[in-house]
């Protein structure tokens, strides 16, 4: 555990962290150097590359630290390493919490780590977005989160957009300044005693840069927090704030300490700072001449690569209390506040909500005229064209459900950053996402239903309505699980939207629309009993042609004879009466497994961030 040292001049009783790092090295290993998502097909052709060798800086209470140098340097990696993020047997030497060898699970729980790709939904007003990180990372009532978002906003002066949406590249939201301050606002908001930021100016003017920047370092020397910044071209005045720098250059540290020692470094290797350029951008212009100045230390180094000791496995795994995380909320907390933030998403997200709904309004009324009457001539029942009614509608609703893949991509981005830093569970994601869709696929459902069944003039009673709308709500939810499962492997909406499309496609060919089950070659066997068409087409053949109207119901007649009736039907197409709701519990299950096997990937996912 990290003791706790004084602040030098805050006077605040908090614990304080001092980070250091010795002799701290990643190598990239050439089978690891290049992996994919899926890790097979990308092999890779670079030798043995070393990111950092034999870091060593540190970083006070009280203090910023500007870790500096030119692109490729190392510099988020060096960071990523300090925020307990690359924890892995490719990094060794020593990182050092209150020096003590740190433990990266309590660590990240302890500090705030602002990458510099923001994960915001861009849907959610400022406010909002901070009211929420801050009710998921905090202990308590609501009020005490409100007291704290007001406090945030007041200080990254966020207060004149607070009702404002963050927006996205398509839909114009607060400036891109003001974004930043968001990100740093939401790993703020549990107040860490350590701040990590990756280029927290990056992308901003003067003004708001320095505002950023000001801002940091009043925190830093009011309440004593430690920070650790990436940065790479500062102003003068941005500059008079840093404490301290951490030059870096080809992942070697040309320089460690105050910006005063660098000038006399350089001055004293024969270099005259010009008026009009600061001491970090002139060092970075000549750090060849500072490299020469280590070669003589990195020839050490060399020799030292022999001795290559991985740190973490150690450090880490034998320290069981590491791996126990206690979360800030209950379960039942977190499912609450989670689904709060979902709907919220969703019904914003108008390709989501909008489309989603006129879609299956549209299409049950489309169709309805279209199969009109398919069931309405006393003479002739048209046997062909109801089941095709079926197989059709079944792939309507089964591959009209990719539009939730972008808000579940989305989502994923921002549930890694959060259960990385042990914000929530990752089962109270997977429920609350459930729960969230129940209802508004219900709605969907209906929708759909109750003009298409009427008009198409399927059974004419409640029962056959009510048990019609039940397997479309239940056929809409499975492939939501589905999307949700994929959503959580792929790693972007192309290769998603192309593997749904296609494995739904080859499920739809195994439905018994096309082929039937004996002609299936027994090495595709498989798949009949996979398709999540086959089970609700079953149904809805048996929900029309079997219960006691059904099965007497003349399909085929000629002169006045009935040569097939809704029982002969059913036994030609090897259906029972029964598989009615037998069918609709194996779909349940297929929710109930793609929901399960969506929660596995992601914890494993955000497992392996952790740990
Ligand atoms: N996992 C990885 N696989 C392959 N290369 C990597 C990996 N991580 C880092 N690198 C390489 O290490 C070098 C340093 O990367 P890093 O992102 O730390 O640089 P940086 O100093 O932050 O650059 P910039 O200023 O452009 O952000 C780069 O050349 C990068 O390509
Ligand atoms: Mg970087």
């Amino acid at each position: 555990m990290e003791l706790p040292v004084t602040a030098p001049d805050s006077g605040s009783q908090k614990t304080q962290y001092k980070i250091k790092t010795k002799n701290l090295s990643y190598k990239l290993h050439p089978q690891h150097s290049n992996l994919g998502w899926f890790g097979w097909w990308e092999e890779a052709k670079s030798p043995n590359r070393y990111i950092l060798r034999n870091v060593n800086c540190e970083a006070k209470p009280g203090e910023i630290t500007a870790i500096t140098g030119p692109s490729g340097a190392g510099k988020t990696t060096l960071l990523d390493i300090l925020a307990g993020m690359i924890v892995s047997c490719r990094v060794s030497g020593h990182v050092l919490v209150n020096d003590q060898p740190m433990n990266a699970s309590h660590f990240r729980r302890v500090s705030g780590y602002v990458t510099q790709d923001e994960a915001l939904f861009p849907l959610l007003t400022v406010e909002e977005t901070l009211m929420y990180s801050a009710r998921l990372r905090l202990h308590g009532a609501l009020e005490k989160a409100k007291v704290r978002v007001t406090e945030l906003m007041k200080e990254l002066g966020l207060e004149h957009v607070a009702g404002m949406r963050i927006g996205s590249d398509t839909r114009r939201g607060i400036s891109g300044g003001e974004k930043r301050r968001v990100s740093i606002g939401v790993d703020l908001v549990h107040d860490p005693y350590v701040l990590l930021i990756d280029e927290p100016t990056s992308g901003l003017d003067s003004a708001s840069a320095l505002h950023v920047v000001f801002l940091l370092k009043s925190m830093a020397k009011n309440q004593g927090k430690t920070i650790v910044l990436t940065i790479h071209q500062p102003g003068f005045r941005i500059l008079e704030m840093f404490d301290k720098a951490v030059l870096l250059s080809n992942g070697i540290v040309l320089h460690h300490g105050s910006l005063h020692l660098l000038e006399e470094r350089l001055k004293f290797a024969g270099h005259c700072i010009p008026r009009h350029v600061n001491v970090l951008e002139f060092s970075i212009d000549v750090i060849q001449s500072l490299q020469i100045d280590i070669q003589e230390h990195s020839t050490e180094m060399s020799e030292s690569e022999e001795e290559y000791n991985p740190i973490w496995t150690i450090s880490n795994l034998g320290n069981v209390e590491a791996n126990h995380i206690f979360y800030p909320n209950s379960r039942f907390r977190e499912v609450l506040i989670l689904s709060q933030r979902f709907s919220k998403n969703v019904f914003r997200t108008k390709q989501l909500f909008f489309a989603r709904t006129m879609q299956a309004l549209l299409a049950g009324v489309v169709l309805g005229t279209i199969f009109m009457n398919a069931n309405n001539d006393p003479k002739r029942v048209k046997l062909r064209t109801q089941i095709g009614f079926f197989a059709f509608s079944l792939s309507f609703l089964l591959s009209s459900t990719t539009e939730a893949l972008p808000i579940l991509l989305e989502e994923r981005r921002v549930l890694m950053r959060e259960t990385s830093r042990g914000a929530y569970r990752a089962s109270s994601y997977v429920i609350s996402n459930t729960l969230v869709f129940l209802p508004f696929l219900l709605i969907v459902a209906l929708l759909y239903t109750t003009p298409v069944y009427w008009l198409v003039g399927l059974r004419r009673d409640i029962e056959g309505f009510l048990y019609f709308s039940l397997l479309v709500w239940i056929v809409v939810l499975m492939s939501n699980s589905f999307v949700a499962c994929f959503s959580a492997l792929v790693p972007n909406f192309i290769m998603g939207a192309s593997l749904i499309t296609g494995v739904m496609g080859s499920f739809f060919l195994f439905s018994g629309y096309f082929i039937s089950k004996e002609d299936i070659p027994r090495c595709w066997i498989f798949m009949y009993y996979l398709s999540l068409f086959r089970y609700p087409y079953e149904c809805f053949m048996i929900n029309e042609f079997g219960g006691e109207k059904g099965k007497r119901r003349c399909l085929e007649s000629v002169e006045g004879e009935c040569l097939l009736d809704g029982n002969g039907f059913l036994l030609q197409q090897g259906l029972k009466e029964s598989q009615k709701w037998s069918n609709l519990v194996v779909m349940l299950v297929f929710i109930f497994g793609y929901r399960l096997l969506c929660f596995i990937i992601l914890w494993y996912k955000s497992y392996r961030m952790r740990s």
